[in-house]
């Protein structure tokens, strides 16, 4: 795993911003998954920027999305498909037919993640994935468990992350409780990962997630086993870190 140490948060997303714009430029038609959550803001709001100057263009890029929250419709802001459109696609110049995300609004989950898989089948393995990384080390909304699950499915989201996304909500009640994800087996499926982490709040996690023990109870941790993983984290989240 490469380690890049950022200052602090707007660093972090400095660094991570150049690393998906790297990705852009060398492999313009690249298949870039993205993710959702107050960390990648900052790294969207300068891919924004650059595009905005004139030296990116999203014009040929493919982008499939780690998940959906169950329920929410495309209009609600809580929506991934809302936040995606407001951080990134509504600003760039991306075809949106090639932008890919979970139908939330779909109520079958089984049809919900199948639909999801054959999207995920025809667009190929991401050339790069971005992801967040949970308090409780999830990674999408692969909750800590027993297995890893491989493909799309259903959560029910844990205690943690419901109360982790409350602060997002008017209500406890509007706060989801089942979300659709992409799969561990197929975020290990892109040649290139990207994870950035960003705060002392998750300066736990970080250490047992990329110097702990290989376990689903810690979904990031299957990360390990990646060949071609960079962590971008700032000083902050790194603060507890053994193998940093
Ligand atoms: C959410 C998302 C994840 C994200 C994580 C961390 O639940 N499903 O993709 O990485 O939680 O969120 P944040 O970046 O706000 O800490």
């Amino acid at each position: 795993m490469k380690l890049y140490r950022a200052k602090d948060y707007n660093d972090m997303s400095r660094k991570a911003a150049s690393i998906i714009s790297a990705q852009i430029l060398m492999k313009p038609n690249c298949v870039l998954g993205l993710a959702t959550g107050s960390t990648p803001i900052g790294a969207y709001r300068q891919l924004v920027d650059w595009y905005a100057q004139g030296d990116l263009d999203f014009s040929e890029v493919t982008t499939v999305n780690l998940d959906e929250y169950k329920g929410l419709t495309r209009d609600n802001p809580q929506s991934y498909y809302y936040f995606m459109n407001e951080h990134l696609f509504s600003k760039v110049n991306i075809c949106k037919s090639r932008t890919f995300l979970p139908d939330g609004t779909e109520p079958d989950s089984h049809t919900a993640c199948e639909n999801y898989n054959e999207t995920l089948r025809a667009v190929g393995a991401a050339d790069l994935q971005l992801l967040g990384l949970g308090h409780n080390g999830h990674i999408g909304f692969n909750e800590p468990g027993e297995y890893f699950p491989t493909e799309t499915h259903c959560i029910d989201l844990s205690e943690q992350t419901i109360k982790a996304n409350a602060r997002f909500f008017q209500t406890m009640d509007e706060v989801p409780r089942q979300a659709y994800t992409m799969g561990i087996k197929t975020i290990l499926s892109a040649r290139k990962i990207l994870i950035i982490v960003s705060g002392e709040d998750k300066a736990d996690i970080v250490n047992t997630a990329f110097s702990g023990p290989v376990t689903p109870r810690v979904p990031a941790s299957i990360l390990q086993l990646h060949g071609n993983v960079t962590l971008v984290a700032d000083e902050a989240a790194l603060s507890k870190f053994q193998k940093g």
